[in-house]
């Protein structure tokens, strides 16, 4: 029979205490956790590859940035963030379903990762390359640049069913704020998630039509709207004018992330109905509120700070890690 000293009892518990916290992190096992740097050794250039294909993207057309923030939006709410949106499928697909539609972007992010399959192949996951991406826009249209936790896999389903609960632009503010956190996301993630990032990007008319001529209840446009912002939202969306026109969800700065949009929503000329319903909630309201003007000790909320604390938070829901989920080569198709 062995007897362990204690000096042998020690480095046994060193040893093992090691091998519990490093090891994995040296394989690269995420143990259902995203961690920033996640691809420092296995592809240590992702990020930059990332960040050079969105500069251009972003250069090439500003919109760029707004169509990129959303699509992380649409990836993380349906199957959470598992790059599934980016799949085309048959006519079942996820991207099919009415509450994706207008959602853009998959050439960039397909680009990104063809640079990325020939330099690390099947490392870095198009979910990572979505998350990595929202942040490049972001802080292109000077918003803020935060630290974006990686090491998501990526999903292997893609169905209609599956995206009929997204938020939707004529819900109320009860039905928003469920449906957020449903997903482990607060009143003041909605606010900021929802509201906030509307301070740039644009809407087709098709999302107005209810808000601007059969209102529920009482038909006719939704008394929210400021009634001298009102002629101007109608004469660039009119009735049965082309739905497909597309008008800015920020009417002051449309390619500038700033904190405008909650002042638009506090005063009624917010775009679409979704932003306008913040208002309808003391909660909501008192949060819109905290960060357009100082409390009584001369404090404001920094409206960037915690925009880049939400899109984190936003980015953990339902994420695959460890031996969950594929990498997929494509982002379009699963493997
Ligand atoms: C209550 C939840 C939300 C609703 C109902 C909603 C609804 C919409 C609608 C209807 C549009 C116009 C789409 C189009 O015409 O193509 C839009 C655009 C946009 N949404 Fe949201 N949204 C919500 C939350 C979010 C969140 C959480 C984000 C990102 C964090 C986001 C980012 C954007 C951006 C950047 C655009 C502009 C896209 C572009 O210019 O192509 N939205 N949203």
């Amino acid at each position: 029979m062995t007897f362990l000293t204690s000096e042998m009892l020690k480095h046994t518990l060193v040893a093992l205490i090691w091998a519990l916290l490093i090891l994995p992190n040296t394989l690269g096992v995420a143990q259902g956790q995203l961690r920033v740097g996640f691809y420092s050794k296995t592809c240590p250039t992702a990020e930059s590859i990332v960040h050079k294909v969105v500069q251009k993207a972003v250069a090439d057309s500003p919109r760029n940035a707004a169509i990129l923030l959303r699509l992380q939006f649409h990836d993380c709410f349906v199957e959470g963030c598992d790059g599934s949106i980016l799949i085309e499928n048959d006519a079942d697909g996820e991207l099919k379903a009415q509450g994706n539609l207008g959602v853009q972007g998959f050439d960039i992010i397909e680009s990104a990762k063809a640079q990325l399959e020939n330099l690390c192949p099947g490392v870095v996951s198009c979910a990572d390359i979505v998350a990595l991406a929202a942040r490049d826009a972001v802080s292109l249209v000077k918003g803020p640049f935060y630290d974006v936790p990686t090491g998501r896999r990526d999903g292997r389903l893609s169905r209609m069913s599956l995206a009929e609960n997204l938020p939707d632009v004529d819900d109320s503010i009860h039905v928003l704020k469920s449906k957020f956190r449903a997903k482990g996301l607060s009143d003041k993630d909605l606010v900021l998630l929802s509201g906030g990032a509307h301070t740039i990007g644009l809407t087709a008319c098709f999302f107005m039509q209810h808000r601007l001529y059969n209102f529920t209840p009482g038909g006719g446009s939704d008394p929210a709207i400021n009634p001298r912002f009102l002629p101007q939202l109608k004469a660039h969306c009119p009735l049965n004018g082309d739905v497909n026109v597309r008008i800015p969800l920020d009417w002051a700065t449309q390619n500038v992330f700033d904190v405008h949009i909650l002042r638009n929503i506090r005063d009624g000329t917010a775009v679409i109905a979704s932003d306008a319903r913040l208002n309808d909630d003391e909660k909501t309201r008192q949060i819109l509120d905290s960060y357009i003007s100082s409390d009584s000790s001369g404090t404001r909320s920094s409206f960037n700070g915690d925009f880049a604390k939400a899109m984190v938070k936003m980015g953990n829901i339902g994420v695959k890690s460890g031996s969950q989920g594929e990498i997929r080569r494509v982002c379009s198709a699963v493997n």
